[in-house]
């Protein structure tokens, strides 16, 4: 079994991600991350391991007997929610997972409010963390922060598993997990996700939770892929190289209504300008285009999605809320049982959980 406590970080840092996988499992042979830091950790077989694991919390949770038991499952850990960047769903969603599972959790939401505002480094927050917690859900806006703590927890006295809740333009890999959690679900009596066309809409550059759901619609088989941005906002490179590498049927254009008359779902995103280099930036593209409304709703195959990681602004009309298609509210709560599945996989007590008697 590889170690990421053998591998020193310049060596860790310059492996694929791919490579990088291996070190990052729990053990003892069942592949189940340790610490979940990118989409690529993620295969087929997981995939439905947790979205199985994910049913039966559910499920579990359902009577008060049931709900009991599950608190009871962890209820001898903490957890740390260190979000350094601005969250809602992503946030309270892993503290409700943690709560459905017993978990205790404290929680820092504004670096302002903790000892890095007086020069502490990040790699000392986070030792600090770990000190008192078991592990330790975090969103930062730099790329490759979750990984480079989880590398320096591993190698200190007391490791604990790190969740990347998001990383800079770059990673998503839970907001990934209960999308795919999502279109399994919506097209679980209709014959499966193999065979479908996923588009994606708005924000293709810097959105990251295209890049990691792209990633792990890639596990299923046949799955086209079509992205729809103004040419600014176009799907990097590296995700499209992905799909070469990987023989995925995919396609980039700018008409939006072409691409929904053949989906059968559609995943909007919003114009990320937090991250434009000068102020106004994206408000100068136009993206009149790449918006779902009425007319969109009339293209879209009656047994189809629409999706959106959420925070929406006006890229979903509001005329399409209650359209039995409209999955984001069923999407955002779907967050709650993915991440409380992947929390207890990651404790170890997916099997517990899967065999109990509820
Ligand atoms: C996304 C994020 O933060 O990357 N939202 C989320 O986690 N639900 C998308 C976004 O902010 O647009």
């Amino acid at each position: 079994m590889a170690s990421i406590k053998e591998i020193e970080w310049d060596v860790f840092e310059g492996l694929s991600l791919a490579d990088k996988k291996p070190y990052l499992e729990r053990g003892g042979g069942d592949a189940m991350p340790y610490h979940t830091l990118f989409a690529q950790q993620f295969d087929r077989s997981l995939l439905e391991r947790l979205t199985a694991l994910a049913n039966r919390i559910r499920f579990i949770n359902k009577s008060r007997e049931g709900a009991l038991y599950l608190k009871g499952v962890l209820a001898h850990k903490r957890a740390m929610l260190y979000f350094s960047q601005p969250s809602s769903r992503t946030f309270l969603s892993h503290l409700a997972a943690c709560q459905i599972l017993g978990i205790t959790t404290g929680s820092v939401r504004d670096a302002a409010t903790s000892s890095e505002f007086k020069g502490e480094s990040r790699e000392d927050s986070i030792r600090t963390f770990s000190s008192y917690f078991d592990m330790i859900i975090m969103r930062s806006p730099e790329q490759g922060l979750a990984e480079k703590m989880a590398w320096e927890l591993s190698n200190s006295s007391r490791p604990i598993p790190i969740l990347n809740a998001g990383s800079g333009k770059d990673q998503h890999p839970t907001q990934a997990l209960l999308d795919i959690y999502t279109l399994v679900r919506s097209f679980e009596n209709k014959g499966g996700l193999d065979g479908r066309t996923v588009t994606f809409c708005g924000d293709l550059l810097r959105g990251r939770t295209v890049r990691s759901l792209s990633y792990l619609l890639t596990n299923f088989r046949d799955v086209k892929q079509i992205f729809v941005a103004p040419k600014a906002l176009r799907v990097p490179d590296d995700v499209v190289d992905v799909l070469r590498e990987k023989a995925v049927d995919f396609e980039i254009t700018e008409d939006l209504q072409a691409a929904v008359r053949v989906s059968d779902a559609v995943y909007m995103t919003r114009i990320q300008d937090e991250w434009d280099s000068s102020k106004g930036e994206s408000a100068k593209i136009d993206t009149s285009r790449f918006k779902f409304g009425a007319q969109e709703l009339e293209l879209l195959n009656p047994d189809g999605v629409i999706m959106h990681p959420l925070p929406r602004r006006d890229e979903i009309a509001t005329c399409c809320d209650r359209d039995p298609r409209a999955m984001y509210w069923r999407q955002m709560r779907n967050g709650m049982w993915i991440r409380a599945a992947l929390i207890a996989a990651t404790f170890g007590y997916e099997n517990e959980i899967m065999n109990c008697g509820y």
